[in-house]
């Protein structure tokens, strides 16, 4: 099959999987789910997910308990863009090529179904645990608790918007970059492996590939900040200039920035290539970020 149609089928998967677990609109706290399901409705490449049961299928997992995590992931990455996109942080009116949550039910809902998909996603991960205890399945959520935290996700976002308006070092830009986009995917590659029951070693190794791939996509974001329209990456241009942040391209320049992304990410495959398990679709699929236009 074709890559690009794969691709889609797989994304089709992943939203009927995601959809199953949201709550229903209703009760007195109908708006703050409304704002949630909106969100997590809005689109976007899913590729978390996707990576999550790739790495999963790679050490031959084959079974229902990487559903929860898929989409608890993809809800604690959707809360991040929701709290990314206010007007404390980024203050951005567009994502994924509709109105931002909060530009369509007000600030106050947009914290509030931020908190209440971060929340959820935890809701979903530990009944999942409840349902079929075992040792991978507490690992996966304690993986996915601390890679969205302050040594994770949160931590690079704190970075980030601390550094607004100074000149920050192509060190604190690695950290950033590291954190507030490399940690999720981290997290992605390295529940899939726990609950396909790879080694400590290969999960070791899962982590350091799934850093590199983190690191280059948040390049490849800062590229498209530069070089992309919304139209095509459904998200304003030039929110980093507008912010004053210290990005890859401004300290490297765009064309160092592009070949980095290529030599991270040949690595990120090299190592992989080292396991002695493959999966096709997830090489192409990294090959695929490389040049991603959205
Ligand atoms: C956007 O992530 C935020 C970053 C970490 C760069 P994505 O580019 O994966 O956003 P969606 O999920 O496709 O909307
Ligand atoms: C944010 O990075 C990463 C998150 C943790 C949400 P950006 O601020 O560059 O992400 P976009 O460009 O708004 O998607
Ligand atoms: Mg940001
Ligand atoms: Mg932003
Ligand atoms: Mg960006």
């Amino acid at each position: 099959m074709n890559f690009d149609v794969e691709l889609n089928k797989k994304i089709e998967e992943i939203e009927e999987i995601i959809k199953s677990y949201l709550p229903k609109e209703e009760g007195l706290q109908k708006t703050v789910i409304e704002a949630m399901n909106y969100s997590v409705l809005a689109g976007g490449k899913r590729l978390r997910p996707m990576l999550m049961q790739e790495t999963y299928k790679l050490f031959g997992g084959n079974g229902e308990i990487i559903k929860p995590f898929m989409t608890a992931l993809e809800m604690i990455h959707t809360y991040s863009l929701v709290h990314d996109d206010l007007p404390a942080l980024d203050n951005d009116e567009y994502r994924r090529g509709k109105k931002t949550t909060h530009a369509v039910f007000g600030e106050t809902m947009g914290i509030l179904a931020g908190d209440a998909l971060l929340n959820y996603a935890f809701e979903i991960a530990t009944d999942a645990l409840v349902s079929a205890p075992d040792e991978r399945a507490a690992k996966a959520i304690s993986i996915l608790a601390k890679k969205a935290g302050i040594y994770g996700m949160i931590g690079g976002q704190i970075a980030d918007i601390e550094y607004e308006g100074k000149k920050a070092g192509i060190d604190v830009v690695e950290f950033i970059h590291r954190l507030k986009c490399g940690a999720l995917i981290e997290a992605a590659m390295m529940i899939g492996a726990v609950l396909a029951g790879a080694t400590d070693e290969e999960c070791e190794k899962i982590e350091q590939v799934a850093a590199d791939i983190g690191y280059a996509f948040q390049i490849q974001d800062d590229i498209l900040d530069v070089t992309s329209s919304t139209e095509v990456i459904g998200k304003p241009v030039g929110s980093d200039d507008k912010n004053e942040k210290s990005t890859y391209v401004s300290i490297k320049g765009l064309e160092q920035a592009k070949k980095d992304v290529l030599e991270m990410s040949e690595g990120a495959i090299n190592t992989l290539k080292t396991l002695s398990c493959e999966n096709i679709f997830l090489e192409n699929l990294i090959k695929a970020l490389i040049n991603r236009e959205k």
